[in-house]
């Protein structure tokens, strides 16, 4: 027998057969846009770490939502930008906040979309802690009632899903207690069960205006050495009720999401995360190279790992080219 005995590269010689064995499609269908919602009206500001992201009011972020949702988006995730801060956060639970409203407006103008909101308390305690910090510490139940309390207003809203992103223990348990008991049972939780503590958060707490005042956040977020750590979270929010898990960031933590992946029958989600998306838009502004390209070839990555759904700032750009070329 003459050598090499098989030849890969004959499924490798034109456009159409390897898309005929191409393992990992991207579709419109595994993406969610997160989308920035801060208080006023008119609002469409561009958000200069986040390069073709924007922060918008309740009155405009209806006209993006109903174009993802044209484009094939499933779902959008809310983050909110309050008008004020205090020590508990306390916008985060009313029942006219930025998010609310934002909720509403959404609801109006894309009524099939799935409408996730991002629970935590950073963005909106004056501390920039994600829960009730005292003696220097976030502490964790008290913490979960004002997430509880969070919940159910986003619920009232109309929210689909809470996500919630803060990393306290027994949080998908409690968000499940109180929105079964205030006769939400249909609102679903995505937990962000493996939440890293990660330099790639940057981009974002600047657009959010998240950053921790004092101290840092790795108390309660994951130290990026832990693997089996992860697995531990996410089989916690399993059995206390979480519909989707949720890995982030991606990139780094692909291995995370693949045993992830091997060890639960739920959905499995993973963001790319700000420092991800903003890393890859700058070298391709910066010609270093191909940014369409390079974005796409990290998010088939995430999926190829495991991931069912992408949560990425680059979804509704996805799904634009999606529809401009009937394929990504
Ligand atoms: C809120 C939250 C953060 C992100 C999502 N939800 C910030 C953080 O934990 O510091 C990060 C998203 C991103 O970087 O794109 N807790």
């Amino acid at each position: 027998m003459s050598f090499p005995i098989d030849r890969p590269r004959r499924l490798r010689r034109t456009e159409s057969v390897r898309r005929l064995v191409r393992e990992t499609d991207v579709l419109p269908r595994h993406l969610i846009q997160p989308l920035f919602v801060e208080e006023g009206s008119g609002i469409k500001s561009p958000i200069s770490t986040l390069a073709g992201q924007f922060r918008w009011s309740p009155d405009t972020v209806g006209g993006v939502a109903r174009e993802c949702a044209e484009l094939g988006l499933p779902a959008v995730l809310l983050f909110g930008i309050p008008a004020k801060k205090d020590a508990l956060g306390s916008e985060a639970w009313n029942a006219d906040g930025v998010v609310q409203q934002a909720v509403r407006a959404i609801r109006d103008a894309a009524p099939g979309l799935v409408i996730m909101c991002d629970l935590c308390a950073c963005e909106y305690t004056s501390h920039g802690q994600c829960g009730v910090f005292e003696g220097g510490e976030v502490q964790n139940d008290p913490t979960l009632e004002l997430y509880a309390k969070t919940a159910l207003s986003y619920a009232e809203a109309g929210a689909d899903f809470v996500a919630p992103s803060g990393m306290m223990d027994g949080t998908v348990g409690a968000l499940r207690a109180a929105l079964d008991d205030a006769g939400h049972a249909s609102v679903a939780i995505l937990s962000y069960a493996v939440k890293y503590a990660s330099a790639f958060y940057g981009p974002f707490r600047e657009a959010a205006d998240s950053a921790p005042q004092e101290g840092d956040r790795r108390g309660y977020q994951m130290d990026p050495g832990n693997a089996r750590e992860g697995l531990r979270e996410a089989a916690l929010d399993e059995l206390e009720g979480a519909d989707i898990l949720m890995v982030k960031p991606a990139g780094p933590y692909l291995d995370v999401i693949t045993r992830l992946r091997e060890r639960t029958d739920l959905p499995l989600a993973a963001y790319q995360v700000s420092g991800e998306y903003a890393s890859i838009m700058h070298a391709g502004a910066a010609g270093l190279l191909d940014g369409d390209a390079a974005m796409l070839e990290a998010v088939r990555g995430i999926r190829r790992a495991g991931a069912d759904i992408v949560v990425t700032y680059a979804a509704l750009d996805l799904a634009r080219r999606y529809r401009d070329h009937g394929t990504l």
